[in-house]
């Protein structure tokens, strides 16, 4: 319920449409109430008082009464539509600007599938309530007043047997959604289970595939799908009681109040019209009132709802934006780490005591062991996590002082696993400049030695890939990377292992035009070949999250470290390589 209530900043600003759903709702309860006080005139005043030529005036009467009726509950359900849906409409995107600026600490850890249920499923159920159950439930409360005080109106005696009976019929709703309601959450919950199983099952096809892994994937699948299944039966099996049971004791209900009604109009306790209209009145309030379960059920599961979302929206969005950024105005950017300590959650230790200075138009390069932490440098750059002790600072601020956006945008970055979004590929360069010029386009894909091969494709730029189109290499997809961060004219480029699928001599044009083109701009190349740092101002070499070597590449051939060793790796492996195709030929 606190929940629920926690929401309402969503509902209050369509607060209007709820106001007017509750008085055509009052004004339709009215309605329902008065055509049961026509039938006992009918009866009393004109049928046994032999008044016949009243008939027609009255049957008008109950005309007009139902038109009416029928005019407001369209009006009252309308009005819930528009508050559900407005609602609705505003929480969604709340919930997906949520998601944008989540930290990616939080994304490491949360599921796709769940993020996608909540997003589609549990808003689904929260409209649900607000556009018909919330309505609904306000009927049955008033209804149940209003007839029943209408009934005390004519015989209290009588409403009092009645009020025992409908009592027991509240008891037995309310105990049903309370049987009833772990299931919902066991629902909701499997459904998240299965959707992130079939998202990732998607997303991994060609892992499973390429382990011939289909029957061990769908055997994962038929035990999810089973447990979906299960829970749907559990609470299936309380609901197909619950029907039979409500009819059974509205029927009860009637029979009582027949004989103990017939009773007292027998005695003259009762008017014959007063009987007629009790059982108009009681059918008024038994109908909505077998639906009761349903709809107390259809709140509990908008209020499950409601905690699963806002568990999302409270999220801490840990990187922020400061209150009062510093503002700078630079054309070049240096880069200082000082002291910088990092690590995830998980481990503690994944940098330590990272120092370096990048000025303007120097090229670092970065190599290590995998897992040594050159990505997790990268990640403090433009802050995609904090360090946890000491700071980067960008032109002497330090970043947690920066307008976030602007200084992202300082940065094009080529990840290691680059994304290409399902889309063209002019849409995929353009992206970080949606309004770049063709001729621009087409420069930054020069440089990333990728225009040849777009042009190639038979749609060119045009082409359409990813999901849906045609499949990239992988030194395709970097290229693309490459040509998309070079687009934004970036004050700082960086290379996380973006050339790692190309051959040598494509990666050598690349590096040499990125050379002559970041004359004042700073580029971070991290790579496992020595041969695409070697022409770095200085290269440092990590292990375990330290610097433990630093240098130029002829400095660092002397010092016998690991570089030295890493370049007698790969150089022996090249010399021996080239010995092999010479003797082959
Ligand atoms: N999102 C994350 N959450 C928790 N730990 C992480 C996360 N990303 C990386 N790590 C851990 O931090 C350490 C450094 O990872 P990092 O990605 O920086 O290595 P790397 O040097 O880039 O390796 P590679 O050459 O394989 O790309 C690793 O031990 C890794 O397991
Ligand atoms: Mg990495």
């Amino acid at each position: 319920m606190k929940d629920f209530l926690k929401i309402k900043s969503f509902f209050l600003p369509y607060k209007r449409y709820f106001i007017l759903s509750m008085l055509f709702l009052v004004a339709m309860t009215g309605m329902g109430v008065l055509a049961p006080l026509l039938l006992k005139y009918l009866v009393d005043d004109v049928i046994l008082k032999e008044q016949y030529e009243l008939v027609p005036y009255v049957a008008l009467a109950v005309i007009v009464v139902a038109i009416l009726k029928g005019a407001f509950q369209f009006l009252s359900s309308y009005m819930g539509h528009q508050l559900g849906i407005n609602t609705v409409y505003d929480l969604r995107n709340s919930l997906y600007q949520k998601l944008q600026y989540l930290s990616l600490g939080y994304y490491s850890r949360a599921k796709t599938g769940d993020l996608m249920a909540r997003l589609t499923g549990d808003v689904e159920k929260i409209r649900n309530f607000l556009s018909g159950g919330m309505v609904k439930l306000t009927r049955i409360f008033l209804t149940f007043i209003a007839g029943l005080s209408v009934m005390a109106f004519y015989s209290v005696k009588l409403t009092a047997v009645t009020f025992i009976v409908l009592g027991l019929l509240i008891a037995v709703a309310y105990r049903f959604q309370k049987v009833v309601r772990p299931s919902f959450r066991t629902i909701r919950k499997s459904v998240a289970d299965l959707n992130t199983g079939i998202q990732e099952n998607i997303m991994g096809i060609r892992t499973v595939k390429s382990f011939g892994h289909e029957a061990f994937e769908e055997s994962k699948f038929y035990h999810r799908n089973d447990e979906f299944k299960q829970a749907h039966l559990d609470s299936s099996r309380i609901w197909s009681r619950y029907f039979p049971v409500m009819e059974m004791l509205g029927g009860s209900c009637i029979v009582i109040l027949l004989g103990y009604g017939g009773f007292l109009v027998l005695n003259e306790e009762l008017s014959l019209g007063a009987l007629v209209a009790f059982f108009s009145l009681i059918w008024l309030i038994v109908n909505p009132l077998t639906d009761l379960g349903f709809t107390i059920n259809n709140f509990m599961q908008s209020v499950t709802s409601a905690e699963r979302l806002n568990e999302l929206l409270e999220t801490p969005e840990d990187i922020l934006s400061p209150q009062e950024p510093v503002y700078q105005q630079n054309n070049k950017t240096e880069i200082n780490f000082k002291d910088v300590s990092f690590g995830y959650q998980t481990r503690k230790d994944t940098l330590s005591d990272i120092n370096l200075d990048v000025s303007p138009g120097k090229t670092i390069g970065v190599l290590g062991a995998t897992g040594s932490g050159k990505s997790s440098i990268i990640q403090l750059l433009f802050r995609a996590y904090d360090t946890t002790e000491g700071a980067v600072h960008v032109n002497g601020n330090d970043t947690r002082q920066l307008h976030l956006s602007k200084l992202r945008r300082e940065f094009g970055i080529v990840m290691q696993e680059p994304f290409i979004f399902s889309a063209s590929i002019l849409d995929n360069i353009r992206y970080g400049d949606p309004y770049a010029s063709m001729e621009k386009i087409i420069d930054s894909a020069k440089l990333a030695d990728a225009h040849e091969f777009i042009s190639e494709l038979p749609q060119g730029y045009d082409t359409i890939v990813g999901e849906r189109g045609l499949g990239l290499s992988g030194g395709q997809k970097q290229r693309i990377a490459i040509a998309r961060a070079l687009l934004v004219n970036p004050e700082v480029l960086v290379l996380d292992d973006a050339t790692s699928a190309l051959d040598m001599e494509t990666e050598y044009h690349i590096l040499s035009n990125l050379k002559s083109m970041m004359t004042n701009q700073s580029t971070f190349i991290i790579a496992h070949r020595i041969s695409s740092l070697k022409n770095a101002d200085e290269i440092i070499v990590l292990d375990k999250g330290k610097i433990v070597e630093r240098g130029t590449h002829q400095e660092l051939l002397q010092q016998n470290g690991i570089y030295r060793k890493t370049y007698d790796v790969q150089h022996a492996s090249q010399t021996e390589n080239l010995r092999r195709r010479s003797r082959a030929l």
